[in-house]
């Protein structure tokens, strides 16, 4: 689908259809940003970033500058990079590129400002935002955070657990340009398994046909490994919540030993049918991106 113009966002109009989107989206006052704040990132070098299918906002992204390593010794603008706080795509419209589109275009616009970075965080546990990060991207996962939006009522937390992935989007980098250019081969789970990376974690099946997590955790047996997650974990938020918070423990427990304390890093994400049912895994690069790896934010 290609009838669609992405473009800034600066109208008034056009920036409470920004906070409307929000709405249909979350559905929590609590988690909407609203027009004032909206208009004062347009107006102060912020980008909001529209897709636009005639009148109609089909989706949008919202970024800001923002610095890496703040008790650095370099002063902030050797550290500058987009901070991207939001993207949404209206239901009837996902999965058609749009969301990759915005993300294009926001990269554009990082370019244009000089800036190389730019960083988001997504919960681990949704494959097709992981997909699209990861995958589709080229984004890397070096930080994992728990309960980076606290554990209280918000539409950003699920079953008092808000844990996430620190995507870092190094736009001009040749990874990123490949992957975007189509240039980069897509490796299968099967060439990943061939060389050498094993299945951490294969799950099992329950009797409502969901994926559980496996009981025994493997350690990796080289510098790659696998990590599997539900293909969606919507589903099972909404019919086994007991199932929901075991994921969640099983991922946190792993991602957060393996990236935070072991050195991996997530480089690449697999989806498709695997063994005759939908399957997703991260792929998990021991010391691949060390020597990009930075001081981060604390959240405490
Ligand atoms: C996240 C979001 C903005 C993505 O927008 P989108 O327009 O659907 O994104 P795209 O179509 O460009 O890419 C989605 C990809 O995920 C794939 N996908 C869909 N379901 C998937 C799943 N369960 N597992 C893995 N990949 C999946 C799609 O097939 C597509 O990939 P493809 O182009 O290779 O086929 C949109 O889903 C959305 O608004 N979600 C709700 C808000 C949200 O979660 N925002 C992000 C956090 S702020």
């Amino acid at each position: 689908m290609s009838d669609y113009v992405i473009r800034p966002l600066k109208t008034l109009e056009e920036l409470q259809a920004v906070e409307a989107l929000q709405r249909l989206v979350w559905d929590d006052p609590t988690t909407v940003i609203y027009q004032h704040m909206l208009i004062s990132l347009a107006r102060n070098g912020g980008s909001i970033l529209g897709a636009l299918r005639g009148e109609q906002l089909i989706g949008f992204i919202i970024s800001y500058l923002g610095t890496e390593a703040p008790e650095s010794d370099r002063p902030a603008m050797a550290n500058l990079k987009l901070v991207s706080q939001r993207m949404a795509v209206q239901p009837e419209y996902r999965g058609t590129g749009v969301g990759y589109d915005l993300k294009l275009a926001q990269r554009r616009f990082a370019i244009e400002q000089g800036i190389r970075l730019i960083t988001w965080t997504f919960d681990p546990l949704v494959s097709r935002n992981a997909h699209l990060n990861i995958r589709k991207l080229g984004a890397i996962g070096q930080v994992y955070y728990r309960d980076y939006y606290g554990s209280g009522d918000s539409a950003l937390v699920k079953l008092h657990s808000s844990d996430r992935l620190l995507a870092e989007w190094w736009v001009t980098s040749n990874r990123v340009e490949q992957r975007i250019s189509g240039r980069r081969s897509n490796l299968t789970l099967q060439q990943y398994v061939d060389g050498n990376a094993n299945i951490l974690n294969p799950t099992g099946v329950s009797a409502q046909n969901l994926p559980t997590p496996a009981e025994q955790v493997e350690q990796p047996q080289s510098t790659l490994a696998l990590f599997e997650i539900p293909s969606d974990y919507d589903a099972i938020l909404n019919s086994d919540v007991g199932l929901a918070e075991a994921w969640r423990a099983h991922s946190r427990d792993v991602l957060e030993r393996l990236i935070n304390n072991e050195g991996y890093a997530v480089t690449d994400f697999i989806h498709g049918e695997y063994e005759g049912r939908s399957r997703s895994f991260y792929v998990l690069s021991y010391a691949e991106y060390s020597e990009i790896r930075i001081n981060r934010f604390s959240t405490n």
